[in-house]
């Protein structure tokens, strides 16, 4: 098969940042897809309606002319997150999810959640009012080795949450090992789980062998190849629980290149063609669209997006970097040559 036309797709897990680094971000989002999930970790986080519809708007502001994109908001949960929040989110339109960040896991969780007992109330208001929970599944014990957080975040919290609140939809964000697939597998319906293009294509080997690869780092961190070959498996399957979201994260190419390199990979600039090449090694073209315009929108009860996208054979490379604010920034497989094109 040398072309590929799918429903447009959707990312139902992005990070954009803010002020001047939208003028690259946003545009970047908006490269093949027809929504996204705009994840909340400002400095400070996203954390009412007003500031979220704000940042929408600085957003919206950014989108070249001509191009139709809608970003679906997202409220970072806090200690003293309040149920009333939750219900002015659930109102507003505009805000699909609230993003549970452990205190302390990754970029801009400080303000995130230090117990998950202390939203049990915004939790049982979320399920009322049918306001999709995200997750990031790792805990921060540091007696925890950082490969094992994901699993252990499981057995310590996950099945006590998916126990506990029997309607709540929940999203396993950008999962990484096979206990994650396994978990999201055999969970109740309600419960889902998106993958990212790095966690498809690299295993920490990639990351670490011959030399640290500062822009394969990313939170959870790469797992071992039999995780790898679990997430393709799961992705490929086409079962309606997995679905595409990148956590497209943008980091100046400097604070990736540093003695402590932030975490975090700039996948946008290859994204639908990356997850295109991973499904085309696993012989699952034809689910394809399933990943990546179909179940996510069915999970968040959103309707398709109306136009297809096409996707032919031809080979490109990645740049090795993009300008960014005043410095660059290094695009996920930089330099790489990708084997599938998007054309707008
Ligand atoms: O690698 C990551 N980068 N993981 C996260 O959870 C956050 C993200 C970011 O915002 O940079
Ligand atoms: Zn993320």
């Amino acid at each position: 098969m040398d072309q590929i036309s799918i429903i447009q797709p959707d990312d139902w897990h992005l990070h954009l940042r803010d002020n001047e680094a939208l003028a690259t971000t946003v545009p970047a989002a908006a490269r093949g897809f027809g929504r996204g999930i705009v994840m909340p970790n400002l400095s400070p986080p996203v954390t009412t309606v007003a500031a979220a519809k704000a940042y929408r708007e600085r957003i919206l502001a950014n989108l070249p002319v001509g191009v139709s994109w809608e970003p679906l908001m997202v409220l970072y949960l806090t200690d003293n997150t309040s149920v009333d929040e939750i219900r002015r989110a659930a109102e507003c339109g505009f805000i699909h999810g609230c993003k549970y960040y452990p205190a302390g896991a990754t970029t801009n969780s400080d303000s995130g959640v230090t117990d998950l007992a202390n939203i049990n109330p915004v939790l049982e208001t979320m399920q009322e009012v049918g306001m999709v929970l995200q997750l990031h599944g790792e805990v921060t014990d540091c007696a925890i080795d950082i490969f094992d957080r994901e699993a252990v975040f499981i057995e310590r919290h996950l099945q006590r949450i998916v126990d506990d609140f029997p309607q709540l939809k929940m999203v396993f964000e950008h999962i990484t090992t096979s206990q994650g697939v396994q978990f999201v597998t055999s969970a109740p319906e309600n419960v889902a789980a998106t993958i990212t293009p790095q966690h498809l294509l690299y295993n920490r080997n990639d990351m670490l062998v011959g030399g640290i690869k500062p822009h394969l780092f990313c939170l959870p961190v790469l797992k071992r190849n039999t995780h790898q070959q679990s997430l393709i498996e799961a992705a490929t399957s086409g079962n309606k629980k997995f679905f595409l979201g990148t956590d497209s994260a943008p980091h100046s190419k400097n604070d990736k290149e540093s003695s402590c390199g932030c975490a975090g990979c700039f996948s946008h600039p290859a994204a639908i063609e990356l997850y295109t090449e991973v499904f085309d090694q696993a012989g699952a073209l034809d689910k394809l669209e399933a990943f990546a315009s179909k179940n996510g929108a069915d999970f968040y009860q959103l309707p398709y997006n109306k136009t297809s996208i096409t996707i032919r054979r031809k080979a490109w490379n990645i740049p090795m970097s993009l300008p960014f604010t005043d410095s660059e920034i290094v695009p996920l497989g930089a330099g790489n040559t990708v084997n599938w094109k998007f054309e707008q």
